[in-house]
């Protein structure tokens, strides 16, 4: 263990033992306020969004029903059907969603036709709460009126919410119903019985709860979108991942066919449902109903930037050795222009083709892109061949628009070591880095940034999370810690971090493929990891300047004697705010001095905050979703010098008010 902390043995501090008497070490580092560093970017932290682990259909998006419009390969998937059910696909209103279905009269009086939907593990319902009910119908060969029934079922097939809806025309109408459910169950379904004695056609039938977030009718679920807004994020990534670059070409994520009418926005094989043999979910699709306008509308709710990326036309490289999976460089022109109609589509004039496209959806205003993501975990010369243009006509048509490369799946090695060289050589602006580490990876390089090259791009860590292996990877307060010692890294270094966001985001807990997420849901509740609280401490106090923190060596604070620290000082709040990572089990005091200071300055702590647990395997769950949270912490001011008795095994955030 290096010597170069000042420790003491406290006087004051002794502390009586039984008959032991055990010194509490100080520990004296020192802030100096004449040197205020680097500004930090408003895009620090964010957040990294994929649709795995039903993150979307399923999680954020608030639809309720699975495979609404019928055009899942085998089309009444997640479906149940009673009576005299047809599938067809010869007059639908859809052109890119054609399936749809006949529901007609059984034949026999006490026989009964209808649907019933399973929903995504289940139906959430919540007592008292409403539900809007909708469905493109039409009556079929028949001048009489038809009705149908909407029942809510619970687990025990009882009917906990109902209401009737007239099937008047003969066109292809969009009608509705308001349900208000009678009982709170988890696992509910929905069921659609046809009352009258014709026969209907039905198409995109929809349940979202009418309390969404912002209350929009094509909506977020608002327990998971108000935990993404409570972060403060600054950049938003989407829409991941893996996801991007599809299993294959035909899967990748084409940001067009997001757009428009949710009706008509065809269906898409989700990557993840196969990726993992022993998680295997062949039910996963997407509907692109939480496409790339809510995509920009969450963004700018959040008060974050938006950071879509794209398919740079390599399918992923893990799944597709075959070179003749990708898009040979020659034919890359409409993957470009796609890109470059993104950026129209968000930013663009209403007189614009894309501009219009978007204002036609109900936003006018720009969105106001600034970042654009080119491949996600892509690597090799095939890479840089197939970035470098796109980069030269994003450069020529919007020079203003910050490019982000990527520097391959892992955070060393071999593709990452030919990538770095490559992405500064095509003068990319970020350099997307991902990491996904056991924790004493992410304790052992809370120095990594520091000795980096300042001269080429900056890094976004785009995708990290710590692993804890033994646990089956949990979301556990090692794991939390661990990523609070790391980012004091991140924060000392935010000259040449731009950006950070933890990853994968969401976890459905009876529908997940990848662990450890940051929120975990079911149909009723949500939980935050203790990830989630690190990442929010470190939003909130994000500050506008990186300070230096020292041991009277000068060397920073990077894991000697178990203490990882780092300071910001906040321009708006005008403040300095000390964070503190404790990962050995003994508490210690510590104190800094803050020099520099005029003589007359009277120091005051501000908001403190930390989170700590003797147990490092704790994790929070969805029963007791606040096991691990922040709390409130207590450090004195004594003239210049900041006195901290840090826990063992702890991550505070310490304020210092001006
Ligand atoms: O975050 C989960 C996956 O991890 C992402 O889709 C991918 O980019 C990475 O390998």
């Amino acid at each position: 263990m290096k010597k170069n902390f000042c420790k003491i043995v406290s006087i004051a501090a002794l502390l009586a033992f039984g008959q032991t008497a055990i010194a509490q070490q100080t520990y004296e580092l020192t802030l100096d306020t004449k040197k205020v560093g680097a500004p930090i970017q408003s895009t620090m932290y964010g957040l990294f969004f994929e649709d795995i682990n039903f993150g979307a259909d399923g999680g954020l998006y608030a639809e309720l029903v699975k495979n609404r419009s019928f055009d899942f390969p085998q089309s009444l998937m997640g479906w149940y059907t009673f009576g005299k059910v047809e599938v067809k696909k010869d007059n639908s209103p859809f052109d890119k969603n054609p399936n749809y279905l006949v529901l007609s009269n059984p034949g026999h009086a006490h026989k009964h036709t209808g649907i019933e939907n399973e929903g995504f593990r289940g139906i959430g319902f919540v007592k008292d709460a409403t539900y809007r009910f909708s469905v493109w119908a039409k009556k079929e060969k028949t001048t009489e009126d038809q009705k149908i029934r909407i029942e809510f079922i619970n687990s025990k097939n009882n009917i906990i919410g109902t209401e009737e809806l007239s099937i008047n025309s003969t066109d292809w109408q969009k009608h509705q119903v308001i349900v208000t459910a009678k009982e709170t169950e988890e696992k509910g379904r929905l069921r659609v019985f046809l009352v009258s004695k014709g026969s209907i056609a039905v198409d995109h039938v929809s349940l979202f709860p009418t309390d969404t977030y912002k209350g929009r009718e094509n909506g977020l679920r608002k327990d998971l979108a108000q935990a993404l807004t409570d972060i403060h994020p600054g950049i938003f990534r989407f829409p991941g991942g893996c996801i991007v670059e599809g299993t294959d070409l035909d899967t990748r994520y084409d940001w067009k066919k997001t757009i428009g009418p949710v009706e008509n926005r065809p269906v898409n094989e989700n990557r993840w449902h196969y990726t993992f043999t022993n998680r295997f979910f062949p039910d996963y699709y997407q509907s692109y109903g939480l496409g790339f306008y809510e995509y920009f509308l969450l963004s700018e709710d959040m008060g974050a930037e938006p950071l879509p990326v794209l398919s740079c036309g390599l399918a992923c490289q893990f799944q597709n050795e075959d070179e003749h999976a990708h898009v040979p460089v020659s034919n890359l022109a409409p993957y470009i222009q796609d890109a470059l109609d993104l950026i129209e589509f968000a930013n663009g004039p209403i007189t614009s083709k894309w501009g219009k496209v978007r204002a036609d959806m109900g936003h006018p205003a720009p969105f106001n892109l600034k970042y654009i993501g080119i491949g996600n975990e892509q690597w090799g010369p095939e890479y840089v061949d197939h970035l470098a243009p796109f980069v030269k006509e994003m450069r020529a048509k919007y020079p203003n628009i910050k490019v982000i490369g990527s520097s391959g799946p892992s955070a060393d090695g071999k593709a990452f070591d030919y990538l770095w060289p490559e992405m500064k050589r095509l003068k990319v602006d970020l350099v997307d880095e991902h990491y996904y580490k056991e924790p004493d990876w992410f304790f052992n390089n809370a120095s990594r940034y520091d000795n980096y090259d300042r001269k080429g791009p900056a890094v976004f860590a785009g995708e990290y999370a710590s692993h804890d292996h033994p646990t089956k990877k949990q979301n556990n307060f090692l794991s939390a810690l661990s990523e609070a010692a790391f980012m004091t890294g991140l924060e000392r270094n935010a000259d040449i971090v731009h950006m950070c966001t933890y990853a994968p985001l969401f976890a459905h807990i009876d529908a997940w493929q990848w662990c450890p997420d940051m929120i975990w849901f079911d149909n009723l509740k949500m939980m935050k990891t203790p990830n989630y609280y690190v990442q929010q401490l470190y939003a909130h106090n994000k500050g506008t300047n990186t300070m230096t923190l020292l041991w009277p060596d000068k060397k920073a604070v990077t894991g000697q004697e178990n203490l990882y620290a780092s300071a910001v000082y906040d321009k708006d709040q005008n403040c300095y705010i000390v964070k503190v990572a404790n990962t050995g089990t003994e508490s210690k005091n510590i104190k800094v001095t803050l020099t520099g200071t005029k003589k007359k300055t009277t120091f005051t702590v501000g908001d403190c905050v930390v989170m700590q647990n003797n147990n490092l395997k704790a994790v929070n769950t969805l029963d007791t979703p606040l096991s691990i949270t922040p709390t409130k912490a207590t450090a004195t001011m004594d003239g210049n010098i900041l006195n901290i008795q840090t826990q063992g095994q702890s991550f505070g955030v310490y304020k210092i008010k001006l």
